[in-house]
């Protein structure tokens, strides 16, 4: 029995969608365990591009379990449609589980959270709007809607006569907000959609457990990334879960002492969406090199993600947070053209070299990196298939992260698709 972890090691977009997809072939299960339709999963196979929010990266292969986690928080809307469009393209394999105590998120979330991103202006976080922080902030207050409620009518309409007097009175109060909720049409469409989802909820934490006792092995892919962690990223500026390796055992019911493998996730440069400190961010020409290159735009929203190059001091503190075991570099293809390339090593704050921080926002931006500054391969890599083909000079680049990191680099991704992926040996 295995249980490995995959966790972005940035803010989010690693590539976490096509290493799951890569590896679940050898896992009898395939789980998410955190956040909800804020995340963006896209996998490249047979020449099919398929962008997921909510479903595990794995639903494409039959006969394996995909199991959508009490720790997630599920738009049963977006589900639907998911689901049907795998359907329609004749893709489905019906391997889904939905945990029954995901919170569902509904639409006075994903209202409120545009309301408090306008409402706070120049001080909004830059959500996703997809209600996720809404629906967390009603988890914690017991107020939520969990998916086993689908299942049981009275219970549904109990905790909408809670829960929905609450959103009133801040959408009237609050936002001065029109048309409020109203409970008996939500009640209607909620049942309406417990009839297609409904099937699919289950005890998932048991169904786990089971998968564990029978020896199988478990994959759980991570949605956006350490430094995005409640507790442990740049907050305020962060999700409103916990996409760290902890939140695999919270989110899924495993427990820590099963997981025996941890594989952090990071480009070989930087992305963010949304607002907050970035020390590395490049607002130049190689900034826009890399968006560009990179197709650097929110799957979910369509953002323009901010770019720079590669943070070893954020990376080694996401790697510590998430007790990674080794790490997966994504996307260096889009690094091919660049006569030199860049890591940042340390931070100069206050006049001192510092290589670790607090993540304070404040803090981070008091930090200005310090790089280390190498040749580029200047030439396409996207055809290579092993390590021994790889360019002399990306070699170095990767040799010398593992060093700065002390975490085995064990897989290097040169392209989107999946065959477009090396093993690599660690020197460790
Ligand atoms: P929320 O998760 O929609 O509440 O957004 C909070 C912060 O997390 C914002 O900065 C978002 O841009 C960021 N975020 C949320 N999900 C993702 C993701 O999947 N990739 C990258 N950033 C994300």
């Amino acid at each position: 029995m295995a249980v490995a972890v995959i966790v972005g090691s940035q803010w989010g977009d690693e590539g976490k969608g096509k290493l799951t997809h890569y590896m679940s072939p050898h896992y009898e299960v395939t789980l998410r365990f955190q956040g909800g339709s804020n995340a963006g999963h896209t996998v490249i196979t047979g020449g099919r591009t398929f962008k997921f929010n909510l479903l595990p990266s794995a639903i494409l292969h039959a006969g394996r379990t995909c199991i959508m986690g009490d720790g997630m928080v599920v738009n049963p809307a977006h589900l639907i449609e998911e689901i049907a469009l795998l359907q329609k393209g004749g893709f489905w394999q019906d391997n889904l589980r939905v945990g029954s105590r995901a919170h569902l998120v509904l639409p006075y979330h994903i209202l409120l959270d545009e309301l408090e991103e306008k409402r706070r202006g120049g001080s909004s976080i830059g959500t996703t709007k997809q209600g996720i922080g809404p629906c967390y902030a009603d988890k914690y207050a017991r107020i939520g809607v969990l998916a086993g409620d689908l299942l049981k009518p009275d219970v549904l309409h109990k905790r909408l006569e809670v829960v929905v007097p609450v959103k009133n009175a801040l959408l009237r109060g609050l936002y001065q907000y029109e048309p409020l909720i109203d409970l008996e049409a939500l009640y209607e469409e909620l049942l309406e959609q417990g009839k297609v989802i409904g099937p699919y909820i289950a005890d998932t934490a048991a169904i786990v457990r089971e998968h564990i006792d029978a020896g199988h092995s478990i994959l759980c892919e991570g949605a956006q990334g350490a430094l995005l962690d409640i507790d442990y990223g740049t907050y305020p500026f962060v999700t409103s879960s916990h996409p760290v390796t902890a939140g695999a055992c919270l989110g899924t019911g495993i427990a820590p002492g099963d997981i025996s493998r941890v594989i952090g996730v990071s480009k070989a440069y930087t992305t963010r969406v949304g607002n907050g400190s970035f020390p590395t961010e490049l607002t130049d020409a190689t900034g826009e090199h890399l968006r560009e290159r990179g197709l650097e735009y929110g799957t979910t929203t369509g953002r323009p993600r901010r770019c720079g190059w590669i943070d070893l001091v954020l990376l080694r503190h996401a790697l510590r947070i998430n007790g990674a075991s080794e790490l997966a570099i994504t996307k260096i293809d889009v690094l091919d053209d660049l006569p030199t390339v860049k890591a940042c090593v340390a931070y100069r704050r206050k006049g001192e070299i510092v290589t670790r921080t607090g993540l304070a926002d404040a803090e981070l931006a008091q930090c200005e990196p310090v790089y280390e500054e190498f040749s580029g391969w200047k030439g396409p890599i996207r055809e290579v298939r092993s390590e021994s083909e790889l360019p002399a000079e990306l070699t170095s680049f990767v040799d010398f992260m593992e060093k700065q990191l002390g975490v085995p680099i064990t897989v290097l991704s040169l392209g989107p698709d999946h065959d477009e992926t090396v093993s690599r040996q660690p020197k460790l």
